[in-house]
């Protein structure tokens, strides 16, 4: 038998910080999902920047294809796994900007190569864009890091938006030993959560 809170934001949270104080060499990914048309969903690994009653904070790229689909249907689905303490949540909802202190506060823990590329997306060509070769988006980046020689001096650039996944509906799998494991879906109501066991 699982234990379980009535607030699954909550238990995401202390799962989370179970998994990093174990180790757990996914506790800063999880995977967006969206629909990039009618027959195509598309999938792809984003860095987890804060789980908190804010909802899940992630910095995306606007000239990226998953911020046109995400803004284009206003919906997203998140998927983490957890394997070190067997957990997996999939999580819909629709999404919040982030606030600007915020955003420049996870900006400044990127690496200078990461700020770097977020950069060449509006200096070169934008993120996911076909280029003519691996040596045409090296140089690029040399131009880049002679502009920003001092990672801690590279500004954020606009074209950064940092947003909050907000949960509407939220998706638990506790996974147990023997393989019958636990399952339980949560559904905002106005006040807080309703929940409804799954079969596994
Ligand atoms: C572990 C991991 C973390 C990643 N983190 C990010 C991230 O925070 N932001 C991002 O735009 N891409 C990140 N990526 C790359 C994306 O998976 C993806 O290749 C890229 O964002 C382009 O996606 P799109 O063309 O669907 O927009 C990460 C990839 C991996 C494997």
């Amino acid at each position: 038998m699982s234990d379980w809170t009535s607030d699954p934001i909550r238990e995401i949270v202390e799962d989370r910080e179970r998994a990093r104080a174990r180790g757990d060499a996914l506790v800063d990914v999880c995977y967006v999902v969206t629909a990039a048309a009618a027959d195509r969903a598309e999938a792809r690994a984003v860095t987890l920047r804060d789980v908190s009653d804010r909802g899940i904070g992630l910095l995306i790229s606007r000239t990226s294809p998953k911020w046109r689909q995400l803004t284009a249907t206003g919906t997203v689905m998140l998927l983490i796994h957890w394997p070190i303490v067997r957990r997996q949540y999939r999580i819909w909802g629709g999404t919040a900007p982030m606030e600007a202190e915020c955003l420049d506060a996870y900006w400044r823990r990127k690496s200078h190569g990461s700020m770097l590329l977020e950069h060449y997306y509006t200096a070169f060509h934008p993120q996911s864009a076909p280029i003519a070769s691996r040596d045409e988006f090296l140089t690029g980046i040399e131009t880049l890091r002679q502009r920003y020689p001092d990672r801690a001096l590279v500004p954020a650039p606009p074209s950064l938006a940092g947003l909050y996944v907000v949960p509407r509906e939220i998706e638990i799998w506790h996974g147990s030993e023997e393989r019958l494991h636990d399952r339980r879906v949560f559904r905002r109501t106005g006040s807080g959560w309703e929940s409804t066991t799954l079969v596994p």
